[in-house]
């Protein structure tokens, strides 16, 4: 008999937290190593899979173990209103290098040059996953598998490649920087190799990586209006690459 919460215990100072039917779900559909997973109320977790998500519900029957809502709400900090959660292991690093340095590539990268908030480095990992780019890099000291931006990318850091980097060691590719001070991007292709770099929510591009792009690309804005919110910037750039007849970004079932 395998025993959840000493499996929890276990793996719990090295693996990601998994937060709610959804995360699991993008994790195991991306092909997440998850060595335990539990539900305060199996059959309904796996009834929404049947629902929401076929392709992962026999995956699911495998991996969730059914525990009391006491057990549950002492294994993870923000109990979830799905009652689901699990461990998965951190891809390791020297693989995501890998992914990222592949060359040629199909889809640009993204790069967050010194971002702050949590929220926003998770959002913009759900729409890189969403976009089919093939990976999302920081710079400075945001952790981007903090737990928090965990919870933001809803389980898909598992299916892009998620790291922090210098700026000195970015993804080979042109470097398009985002700033409100640059070219028009509605006048520019971005090609499937480029490199997307976007600032810091208070002071935006770094003069390091403003000195290191290949070109300063804007986004239209009307005047009086300083700049957009971080993740809406990257949703707007990566839209404009996919309106390339690029191919990564399918449109949804
Ligand atoms: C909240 S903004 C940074 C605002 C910051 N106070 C500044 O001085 O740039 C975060 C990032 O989003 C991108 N961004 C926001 N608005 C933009 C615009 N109109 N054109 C291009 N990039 C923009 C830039 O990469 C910017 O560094």
């Amino acid at each position: 008999m395998t025993d959840p919460v000493r499996d929890w215990q276990r793996c719990a100072g090295t693996c990601v937290l998994l937060d709610g039917f959804h995360a699991v779900k993008h994790a195991v559909r991306f092909g997440a190593e998850v060595p335990v997973a539990v539900a305060v109320d199996r059959a309904a977790a796996l009834a929404l899979a049947g629902e929401l998500a076929p392709d992962v519900r026999q995956p699911l029957e495998a991996l969730l173990t059914e525990v009391p809502q006491t057990v549950y709400t002492s294994l993870v900090p923000r109990p979830h209103p799905t009652g689901v959660a699990a461990l998965a292991v951190r891809p390791s690093r020297e693989a995501n290098l890998e992914r990222l340095r592949q060359v040629p590539r199909s889809a640009p990268v993204v790069v967050l040059d010194h971002p702050r908030n949590l929220g926003n480095a998770g959002a913009v990992i759900r729409l890189a996953a969403g976009f089919g780019a093939a990976g999302v890099v920081t710079t400075g000291t945001l952790d981007p598998w903090h737990p928090t931006v965990v919870r933001g990318g809803a389980g898909l850091h598992f299916a892009t490649a998620v790291e922090r980097l210098d700026a000195a060691g970015l993804p080979p590719g042109p470097l398009f920087a985002l700033d409100p001070e640059g070219e028009d991007l509605r006048g520019v292709e971005l090609p499937d190799d480029a490199v997307l770099a976007f600032g810091s929510e208070r002071s935006g591009l770094s003069s390091d990586l403003r000195a290191r792009a290949d070109r300063l690309l804007s986004l239209p804005m009307r005047p009086q209006v300083s700049s957009y919110n971080l993740a809406t910037s990257v949703a707007m750039t990566l839209y404009h690459w996919s309106l390339g007849g690029h191919t990564a970004a399918r449109p949804a079932l």
